[in-house]
């Protein structure tokens, strides 16, 4: 860069900075992640590094925060409260230890690690054991009288317990929200329709800064104590480990995750240790803070510019970053489910780089009202698919437009339908390309047509093989398709094709069940069969005339009607029936043989399953019940019944056998075929 254009980049940085840092601290609604700033941050300090003549006294590099708004008393700090350097490497991690090694002049220094809580640094006065005044941090040197709000946090004790109370204590400390109330006061926030906050540090710094202590008194806020400042009197600390021992005697509360550790290389354990357990933890963490455990240590180091040179914050990655929305597509999963994804411009996340983030469905992309365009918080938590906290309003580009969330498919082209939540289905489930291995094993399944041998692994090499495009085409393989398949011989390609032949003979509620219509189970496929007895009568049903059958209800009737006028899903049909498959030819409602009646099945039957003669029987319209009571109107015994039989007869009620029933269904003499 020119000489004049590292000039004019400073300065730009400088008023970025100022923008920015107001935007966080005084009206805590950032516009940039936490992870840019510090890249800002960052480039003007090596700026001003290289150039010593570009730095100014007035530069955001030389003050600790930004100027407190005006609405709570101002307060000067006895003793500044300091802000950290910041490191983000292993490397860097050694290089403050070294430099902490030179200036105290011996090896293996005791350093204690705390977690470094994202909330909002505090400190609190008590005279003579009671607390009087609670502040904000503000520029470190002024900061804001927010004592009426701090009282409301429960875990912030009025008055100090124990003995050897100081005259006077400042203790430091971060106020923070747990992850669990973040949650719970955003819920509220939505309730009132009130603007959600973007994470818990913002959440925390709002509910602190509440003009309202009643308000702020609704807000689980927490607090830990990480440090003090004027101390006068009572018991004297001599290391940071002596200090929190101290302020938890006097029922402060103090974080029971640090650690005594020795050297960068205990630092740098303790980080791992901790990062592997942050996602677990109930709150917020952005790094971990390591203080020179001695305080005459500490004393002997002192400070520059404002952060001490006996303690760092080591960093994790940031969780969330901004980036653009460059598109958002819509994904099509194997049963159907629409989900919308946005395509972002590269960030990096938690460590990795991110370039797609979830949007769930279409109810949380019109709630979130995300659009193409928009900048957007994503963040990344443990290992979970990235999603999207939400859109950055003020960097909305004028023309950005709504998205409109398809009504086809943009796999297969069929129509979209809703179920009975949030998700969006395709409802060509016979030929959505997306769908082909889940259709066909459904198909197959013990339930549906029960294609014995047709398990997934074989599904899956039938359609990626083309082989199967569509369930019609199970009906033509031959044995000298299968044959060549991995882990197939010549024998279990027969076994299979046999039984594909055999489940040519069907049963109508198996048939519709088999199709896999969105929202038809096997009651409601066994229902739609009762009602219709074919199936070109349910094909020909409109909406109204589906909604006439038991507990089919206007989403189920409109998944079905959806489901059959999609002609590539009759064409599949089609050619179903063209291959031979077939079943036996029901009476309708109304006039089924066993209308009305409630038969109960029980012991063995020779010539059929149980399930076989449920079907037979629920397609003469009977209903079929487990247990034997006054409503039933006939009891069907096979072998060894037991006692259902016995209690039939105490109540009355008729017992008939296997060759009773195969004369109720019209069916010859007990023989399997
Ligand atoms: S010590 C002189 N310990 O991080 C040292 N700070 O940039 C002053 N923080 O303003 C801070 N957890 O808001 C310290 N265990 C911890 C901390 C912690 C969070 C925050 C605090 C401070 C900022 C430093």
């Amino acid at each position: 860069m020119m000489q004049d254009a590292v000039a004019a980049r400073a300065a730009e940085l400088r008023a970025l900075l100022d923008y920015h840092s107001h935007r966080y601290y005084v009206l805590d609604d950032p516009e940039i992640s936490d992870a840019d700033y510090d890249r800002l941050f960052a480039e003007l300090v090596e700026i001003e590094r290289t150039r010593p003549d570009l730095a100014r006294a007035d530069s955001p590099t030389q003050r600790v925060g930004a100027r407190p708004s005006t609405a709570f008393a101002p307060v000067t700090h006895g003793q500044p409260m300091l802000s950290l350097a910041n490191v983000f490497s292993e490397q860097e991690l050694a290089d403050f230890d070294r430099r902490v090694r030179e200036r105290l002049g011996h090896d293996d220094v005791t350093y204690v690690a705390e977690p470094k809580l994202d909330g909002l640094a505090i400190s609190l006065i008590y005279e003579h054991g009671v607390l009087v005044r609670a502040a904000t941090r503000g520029d470190g040197t002024t900061g804001e009288d927010v004592t009426a709000n701090v009282r409301t946090i429960r875990t912030c004790p009025l008055r100090l317990r124990g003995t050897e109370i100081p005259d006077t204590l400042d203790v430091r400390g971060e106020v923070y929200l747990p992850h669990d109330g973040f949650l719970r006061l955003n819920a509220a926030q939505a309730a009132h329709g009130g603007k959600p906050f973007a994470n818990p540090r913002n959440a925390a710094a709002g509910s602190l800064r509440q003009l309202d202590p009643s308000v702020t008194a609704q807000r689980p806020l927490r607090l830990f104590c990480y440090g003090s400042g004027d101390w006068l009197g009572g018991r004297v600390p001599h290391s940071q480990t002596e200090l929190l021992e101290i302020l938890a005697d006097y029922g402060l509360p103090v974080n029971p995750d640090r650690r005594v550790v020795t050297g960068y290389k205990g630092c740098l354990e303790y980080y791992e240790d901790l990062g592997r357990r942050r996602s677990q933890l109930a709150y917020e963490i952005d790094g971990v803070v390591y203080k020179v455990n001695d305080f005459a240590e500490q004393r002997a180091l002192g400070e520059v510019s404002r952060s001490p040179r006996w303690a760092v914050a080591h960093k994790y990655p940031a969780e969330e970053a901004v980036t653009r929305v460059l598109g958002i597509d819509v994904q099509v999963g194997r049963t159907g489910a629409l989900t919308p994804v946005a395509v972002l411009a590269p960030v990096a996340v938690g460590g990795v780089v991110v370039s797609h983030a979830t949007l769930h469905n279409p109810d949380e992309l019109a709630r979130k009202d995300v659009r193409v365009g928009d900048a957007v918080t994503v963040r990344r938590a443990g290992d979970v698919i990235p999603e999207i906290v939400g859109v950055v309003r003020d960097l909305r580009p004028d023309d950005a437009q709504p998205f409109r969330f398809p009504d086809r498919c943009p796999v297969c082209g069929s129509p979209v339908v809703r179920d009975r939540g949030v998700v969006a289905r395709c409802a060509g489930g016979l030929v959505c390309q997306a769908q082909r291995r889940e259709t066909i094993r459904h198909f197959a399944s013990r339930r549906a047509l029960d294609i014995v041998g047709l398990g997934d692994k074989l599904v899956e090499q039938l359609v990626d093989r083309g082989l199967a495009k569509t369930v019609a085409d199970l009906f033509a393989l031959t044995v000298a398709d299968l044959a060549d398949l991995d882990h197939m011989g010549e024998r279990s390609a027969t076994k299979v094709v046999q039984a594909i032949a055999a489940s040519r003979a069907t049963t109508l509620p198996r048939f519709l069940y088999a199709l896999g219509i969105p929202e038809v189970g096997e009651a409601t496929a066994r229902a739609l069969a009762q009602h219709f007895a074919s199936l070109e009568a349910l094909m020909a049903a409109d909406e109204n005339e589906l909604t006439a059958v038991p507990d089919v209800g206007p989403v189920v009737a409109r998944a079905i009607a959806v489901f059959f006028s999609e002609p590539h899903n009759r064409e599949v049909i089609a050619a179903l029936q063209a291959a031979g498959v077939h079943w036996p030819v029901l009476t309708p409602t109304g006039g089924g043989a066993l209308q009305g009646k409630t038969v109960v099945l029980t012991g063995t039957l020779e010539g059929m399953t149980r399930d076989e003669a449920r079907e037979a029987l629920e397609g003469l319209g009977a209903k079929v019940t487990s247990g034997v009571s006054v409503r039933t109107d006939f009891v069907v015994a096979g072998r060894d019944p037991g006692g259902k039989v016995e209690r039939a007869r105490a109540l009355g009620v008729p017992v008939i056998d296997e060759q009773g029933l195969r004369a109720w269904l019209g069916k010859g003499p007990a023989a399997r075929d």
